[in-house]
Formats: C-alpha cells, structure tokens, sequence
C-alpha cells in the first residue's frame, strides 16, 4: 500500500481507498475534495474547471459509478475503488473509447476529455452498444465548448467498432496529406490523460498566489497594514499590489490602447478588478478568505451600460477617451441616402457572453537568474511575452513563455489575466509561484462578447436587388480597452454581409463602462451585426415576395465585384456557392415543414421552421501587419522538426500547420516532429485568433516547406518532381533515374543544430483605411451559410433544434475532420448565443447560473464543405474559426420567426422572449 501526499490541514487518520487498481492510504483531511486529492497524488487527468460539479470535468468512477469528484470528499470514499481516465487503457473497453474518440475528431482541446470518458466508460460497461439517447443520458453530465457533441456522441456509439473500422489515414503517401482527415497530431495524450494544462504544470512545491479583486463596479480603496495581517495569517508570506510593478503598470492586446493595470491604483473599475495578490503555501492560500484581507473600500456611482456612461454627468473611465468613447469605427462607399421602392428596419440588443472554456485561467512562473519564465495557458506566446517585459521593465529577451495545452480559448486568452500576477510576484520576490483561477474569478474578470445595441436599414429595388445598407452599433466596450478598437473597426467592414452593397455607411463606437472589459470573443462583433443584418433581410425578402435563400443568392458578392470598402476579389469569393449548396436542404425543408404542418392540427401549440443566416469574415489582423514564421530542419536522425508556434488551442493547428508543411516538402506527415510555441525556441507565429492560422502561418509553413525542399534537391542536383524519403539518419531522393543518399549522420550541424533549415515568413496583403473606409483590410476573406430548423413550442415560448445543415467555404479543406469539428463547435457556440447565453456581472459568475449547450440543446448536423480556392491561400485555403459562428443564430432567430411570425429582437431568445415576442404576432 502506497501513501498519498498529505494536506496541511491533517487528520491523521488514514483514509484507505484504491486508484486504479492499487491500495492507497491518504493522510490529508477528511473533508478535502477527492479531486484534490488524485491531482496532488499525480492522477492530473482529473480535470478542475469550477470545483461546484457544473462541468463534470473532475469526473471519475468510484466503485464503477460516475462521480464529480470534486463534489466527495475523501473520507466518503474510505475503502472505495476509484478509477480515473488513466486506467482506461487497462481494459478493452477504456481502450476502445480511446481510440474512437482519436478517431472521430471527438477531443478538441481536450479539456473535458477525461469526464467525458470515464463516462462513457461507465456505459458501455452495462450497454455495450447503447443508442444516442442512451449517451446523451449517460455523459450529460459532462459540459464542452469545443465539439457540439456530436462526435463524442459518434466516438461512443462507434467504440465497439473501433477493431473493425476502417484504419484511419493518418499516414497518407508523402505529399498527399492535405485533403485527408489526418487524426490529430497531438490527440493521444488528450485521451490518455497525460496533457499538461495550465493547472498541471505548478511545481509541487511551489508557493501560491490569490488575487483579491473589487467587490464593487467601482469602487476607491486603500490597502491596510499587510505587514501585520500576515503576521496574524501562518502559511502566507507575501502581499503585492501597484506598487510593487517594476516596470509599467499598464498592458492591453492593442500597445497604443494600453490601460488595464496589474493591479488597480486608488479606483477599481470594475466588479472583479485585481487589486492586489497574496502568496503563500498552497494550504494557506487555499484557506484564504478575500473578505479577510486588509482594505478599505468607498463604492462609487457606477456606469453599467453604453447609455449609462454616455450621460454628461457620468464618470469618466480614463481621462483621455472624453465621454467614455474608447474608439469610432466607420465604413461608407455610395449614397446610402439614397431611394429604395422596399425598405426593412431592425433594432437589435445582445448581451455579454462568456467564453465559457472549461480551463480556468493558470499557470506558474520561476526567476531563472535574470530571466523569467512564465508556464501558462495562453493563445499567444508573443504577446505575452512582450507585454510581461514592459511590466517587469525588462529586455524582451529576459522573458521566457513556455505555453501549456490550452483547455479552449475562444479570443479571451489572448488577454492576459493570472499572468502579470505571477510575473511580478516571481520576479520581486525571487520565488516559483503558482496559481489557478476559480471559476468564479475567471467568469468575473475575463473578457466577454461585447453587448450590442443595433440598428440598421435595408433598402431594396422590386427586383430585390439590395440598393442600401445603413448601420449604426452601440458596443459597451467594459473597463479596459482589450480589444475594443478591433470590434469597432472590423463590424464596419462585415455589417453588409457577403453582399454586393452599393450605397453603404455603417458607424460603430465602442463606450467604456464599469463593466468586465470586453474582448475577443470568435468574431470581433461580427456575430452580433449578422444577426441584425440577417433577420432584416428575411422580412425584406418577403416583402419583396422572393424566397429568401433566393433573394440572398441574387445579392451575393462575386468575384470582380467591390465589396463596401472597395476591395476587389478576382477569385474565391463563395458565398454563391455555399448557397447553392444549400439549396436542395432549403427546399426539402420547406416540404418537411408544410407536410408537418398539415398533419399537426392536433399539436398546434408546436409549429416548425426553417431559417438561413450567411457569413463573409477577413481571416488576419484588419489593416494591420500580420506576420507569421516557421521554422522547419532536417537532424541527423532523419527527422523534419517542425517549429510551430500557432498555438492549437484545439482548433487542430498543430495538425494542420504539419500537414501544410509536409505536403510542401514532399515528406510524409509521420517524418514531422512537433516542437511547441516556446519563445526561445520557436519563432512567433503570431496569435491564435481572427481565423488567421490556417491562412498565415500555412503560408509560412507552406514556404518554408518548399525551401526546405529545395535545399536538399540543390545537395544532389536532382529534379523538382523528385521523390523523398526521410528514414533513418538518411534522406533517400528518387528523381526517376537515380536514388541520392544523404547521409546525415556525416554532415555538420548548422546554427540551428540541423543538418538543413528553413525559417520562412509571410505576412498577408492588407492596407490602410481612409477616412471613409475604404481600401484592402484583408488578404482573404471565408463564406458560409447556414440552415436551421427547429420547432417552436408556442405555449411555453421553448425551441427545440431539430436540424442544422451548414456548407462553408474553405477554399481547400485541408482537413475535413477537423474542418468539421470547427463548424460543429462554432454553430454550438452561436445556439448558446441565440439561445440561452446572457452574463450578467454580479449574478451570473458560475456555470449553473450562466448556461451553456448541452448534449440536449444539439441539433442533427449535415456538413457541405465548399471549395473555392482563393488567389492568397495555403494551397487555396482560407480560414474557418470565426466564420462557423456567425451565421448560427440568426439562423435561428429567422426559423423561429418562419415558424411562429415572432420577431424576437433581444437577445438571447429565451422562452418569455419568445412568448413576449409572439403576443405581438
Ligand atoms: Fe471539450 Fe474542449 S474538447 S471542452
């Protein structure tokens, strides 16, 4: 029998258990959560993400029953067997689901990997082949904000036919890798439960730090006398606060519009605001009351929406954005004054939105002589890097982020957040610290979806052609500026549509609030004007009397036509074509639902619909340099390392970016080896976000693929047709008349340490705005369309999703499993949007009062997945992330009104909306 690592607060009476198989005595405290205890005994495949049984992602067996463990404590479990995502290996069932879940696509980030298969372990023990149902029932439990569920449903229903499957082609032939549904490179430790997550890599032994934050939307405060509350308080050892910033106490995504401190100076801004750390043991800190620190505080008025913080006489955030206006964004082109015979109007409201990942915020920081290294989850080592020397007031290159797994992102990690924390306190203190976000800090303090206010026009002619779009958006931009000024600026640019639009203005402005600041959130604003766009266009359709795919498909953009910032695309525009895809889905829908109709006399209460929103979405940086590079070498034991620092936080880029790079080397995908974005070894890939890595960094991988290539056909003169074969410490190249051997073993090593390298670069075309909006913001830009159908329940104002087929352009799928996993987890993202989702600061800081989908909110989904190659792309492709998203809920909001003439015009469409909606029907 083995003893476990014990908790300061000990009982010391043993309690006996068994994990996976062996006897275990735990010396710790009766009351602490059993998931605590597997975590600190080294079982880190159970996963933490809100310690209040929401997310199920803690979830083991405990004599072969389903349990959130962080729901039990250890004394419950006193001679118990207790079984964790590392056993599953161990018999044949565990191993099935693994592998089907590789196969399927089923683990994005991985997160909630482990509870969703302890799970469904626990099913297919007493259902060996249980129906969907039965599934959806059994790992319901389980919440992921990655997949939309379907594949883990498929993984599942699928597993006991994993020996029998066809074996997935995740070794293509050299050079044929883009194009197959390779499995996810880095998918195997995601279901054994080995990925390391921010909350995985804190040293044992190191301290620990706590953030204390304003209770109040704003708030004056002033820190006591900390040297003798610690002194009262055994375990902690240190406070931080503004003071202790060695460099600039300031750091934003956008460096001109750099203001969110570390920690607050005099005012918090907002509810959640950090004003200061504490560190200690990780027992004290544990047991450490926020209330119990020493401050004073003196709450202040607070502005908490646009309109609030728009008064003459509110306070005003920063002294130089007067009247709280944090930045204006315009786009004009024509006359959108301009006489239409048909016009429709919309005014449209959306609330905050969580990003809802199921991994809080965390990591650790060390001082390693006079550089900082910073382990943590993240979506951009670069920034991090770069904004944590400004608040150390240290050389870039004194900075080490070396990023963990990311257990989803979503746009909000790319803030910083625990970070600086951990930063400034491992650098002044010279300690390893460690720390972990609640559920509740993170809800409290992360950035959000921005709040919409909307208005726009529509005018026709009575052909139904579009003749003006006029749009005016109100974003409350929250606290800080975060990424404000990018939703302000890229709504503009996308508040036509995919349209052809001759007569144009739209005018966005971003307010500042005592609110969490709002950030980046998949899309930048761009969901929220599509659904006021959208739901406009079904009501000017019919007016006009055209079938709505039909009047969209009159009116979308094709190549050679401007779009409304006078950008012109001669190929790949294909949104024509997404909607011709979706066509004969249009049709059968509206049979399915005039047949439902004439039959339901007896359920009249339940009425269905059908519904269609559409995309456009510039993939990179609006107007702005967006360079990524890659670094790919050949060492002496024959391997391709690939030097990919596009973080993959479950979107597949780890995947994708090999697969682009080794079809441009001619290599098979299984010579690549994958170093991860650490900054001293890996150079920038820019950050995960704005649909960007496919398209970036797949050039730069695509590039310096090709060059690596061409250096090595250089070394024996051979030809570009030839043929390679990387084996062991040898490249064979077979050019049709001969085989050359490269020896490796026998050639130098270079400055990098191969034997060949290639480090290339590649930045998108894109230009400046003028004043009016005009010019080229992107290099590229993705389509999509989207049709929901979907039954409303008119007396209880409910929606239940019955169907969604979606077709999306990606000018080339370079993987089509993964390509689905995205639009599959994107679309669940917007049903939670139109749907359900609405954080309110103050109230909704928690996953049982804050919704997110669940296996039951999921409709069917049918993919078409649409090829038009684009002039810029990787081998044609384009970028997808953000795009899935944005046609989702006014999909939705369309269906219901198809089914019900109830024009639901506040977001989100929940059932006394919905009811509010159709008494004015
Ligand atoms: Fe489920 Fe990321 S894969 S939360």
């Amino acid at each position: 029998m083995s003893s476990l690592p014990e908790s300061a607060s000990a009982d010391r009476e043993a309690i006996e258990l068994s994990i996976n198989g062996e006897s275990c005595a735990v010396a710790g405290a009766p009351l602490d959560r059993l998931s605590d205890v597997l975590r600190r005994s080294g079982f880190i495949g159970t996963k933490v993400g809100c310690d209040a049984g929401d997310c199920g992602a803690c979830s083991v067996l405990i004599d072969g029953e389903v349990a959130c463990s962080c729901l039990v404590a250890v004394a419950q479990v006193q001679g118990a067997r207790i079984e964790t995502v590392e056993n599953l290996a161990s018999d044949d069932i565990g191993a099935s689901l693994q592998q089907s879940f590789l196969n399927h696509g089923a683990a994005q980030c991985g997160i909630c990997t482990p509870g969703m298969l302890v799970s469904a372990t626990a099913l297919l023990r007493s259902n060996p082949q249980p129906d969907d149902n039965a599934i959806e029932q059994a790992l319901g439990g389980v919440l992921c904000r990655c997949t939309g569920y379907r594949k883990i449903i498929d993984a599942v229903r699928e597993a006991h036919n994993v020996n029998s499957a066809p074996p997935n082609p995740v070794t293509p032939i050299a050079g044929a890798a883009i194009g197959a549904p390779v499995r996810r490179l880095d998918g195997t430790p995601k279901v054994t439960g080995v990925d390391r997550f921010g909350a995985d890599v804190i040293p044992a032994d190191a301290l620990r730090l706590k953030v204390i934050r304003s209770p109040y939307h704003c708030a004056e405060f002033t820190i006591g006398d900390t040297d003798a509350w610690l002194r009262e308080h055994a375990g902690l050892t240190h406070v931080i606060h503004s003071e202790h910033v060695p460099g600039v106490n300031r750091f934003g995504v956008i460096p001109p519009f750099a203001d969110q401190p570390v920690f607050a100076e005099r005012v918090a801004r907002f509810r959640g605001e950090a004003v200061a750390a504490v560190i200690g043991s990780a027992q004290a800190i544990a047991a450490l009351k926020a209330d119990d620190f020493p401050i004073e505080w003196h709450e202040l008025n607070a502005a908490l929406t646009p309109q609030a913080a728009l008064q003459a006489d509110a306070m005003q955030l920063h002294e130089q954005r007067p009247g709280n206006i944090l930045v204006e964004g315009l786009v004009q082109r024509g006359d959108v004054t301009a006489v239409s015979e048909f016009t429709e109007q919309s005014a449209v409201t959306t609330p905050f939105i969580e990003h809802g990942y199921i991994e809080p915020e965390a990591g650790f920081a060390t001082r390693v002589g006079d550089r900082l290294e910073l382990h943590t989850c993240t979506q951009s080592a670069g920034m991090v890097k770069d904004d944590i020397a400004a608040i150390l007031g240290v050389a870039d290159d004194q900075v080490r982020v070396l990023p963990t797994s990311v257990g989803g992102g979503f746009g909000s990690k790319l803030d910083l957040s625990i970070q600086p924390c951990l930063a400034v306190a491992a650098w002044v203190l010279n300690i390893t610290v460690g720390g972990v976000y609640t559920r509740t800090e993170s809800m409290q303090s992360s950035t959000k979806r921005h709040p919409a206010s909307m208005q726009v026009s529509v005018g026709c002619d009575c052909k139904g052609m579009i003749n003006t779009v006029n749009f005016e958006g109100t974003f409350n931009t929250g606290a800080y500026a975060s990424w404000g000024p990018t939703v302000a600026n890229r709504v503009p640019v996308h508040a036509s549509g995919p349209y052809y639009v001759p007569n144009y203005r739209a005018h966005s402005v971003a307010v500042h609030t005592n609110t969490t600041p709002s950030g980046a959130f998949r899309g930048f604003g761009v969901p929220q004007a599509a659904i006021a766009l959208e739901t406009t266009l079904d009501r000017l359709a019919d007016n006009v009397g055209i079938d709505r795919l039909q009047f969209r498909l009159n009116n979308a953009l094709r190549n050679g036509q401007p779009t409304v910032t006078g950008q012109v695309f001669e190929q790949g525009v294909g949104i024509a074509a997404c909607l011709e895809a979706l066509q004969p889905a249009w049709l059968a829908a509206g049979e399915r639902i005039e047949s439902s109709q004439q039959q339901s006399h007896l359920h009249s209460h339940l009425r269905r619909g059908r519904g269609l929103g559409t995309c456009w979405y510039g993939c990179g940086n609006t107007s702005l340099p967006n360079p990524s590079t890659i670094k790919i070498g050949v060492d002496k034991r024959g391997v391709v390392v690939l030097h990919q620092g596009a973080i993959d936080i479950g979107q597949g880029s780890n995947t994708v970016i090999a697969q682009i790079a080794a079809d441009a080397l001619g290599a098979n995908i299984d010579a690549i080896e994958l170093r991860g974005a650490d900054t001293d070894i890996t150079p920038d890939a820019g950050k995960t976000s704005a649909s960007r890595q496919t398209f970036v960094t797949g050039n730069a991988a695509k590039l310096a693929g090709a060059s690596l290539r061409a250096m090595i056909l250089r070394e024996v003169n051979a030809s570009a047709e030839s043929v390679l074969r990387f084996n062991s410490g040898v490249i064979e190249i077979d050019d049709g008349a001969e085989t050359h051997r490269l020896d490796l073993q026998s050639r130098p090593d270079d400055e990098h340490g191969y034997v060949f390298t290639a480090i290339e670069r590649y930045d998108p075309p894109a230009s400046a705005l003028d004043e009016n909006g005009q010019g080229n913001p992107y290099g590229q830009y993705g389509y999509g369309a989207q049709l929901m159908e979907l039954t409303v329940d008119t007396k209880l104002g409910t929606v239940t999703l019955d169907r969604l087929t979606t077709a999306h352009d990606v000018g080339r799928a370079i993987n089509p499993q993964l390509i689905e996993g995205q639009i599959e987890g994107g679309a669940t993202q917007g049903i939670g949007m139109a749907l359900m989702e609405e954080f309110i600061p103050g109230v909704a800081e928690n996953l049982h009062d804050y919704l997110i989908p669940t296996f039951g909110d999921i409709p069917a989904f049918e993919h078409h997945i649409v090829e038009v190659p684009d002039a810029e792309g990787p081998f044609g492709a384009k970028g997808l992330g953000e795009h899935v998203l944005i046609p989702t809920a006014p999909a939705i909001l369309n269906a219901i009104r198809d089914a019900t003439g109830a024009v639901v015009t506040e977001l989100p469409a929940t059932p006394d909306r919905v009811l509010a909606a159709l008494s004015r029907v």
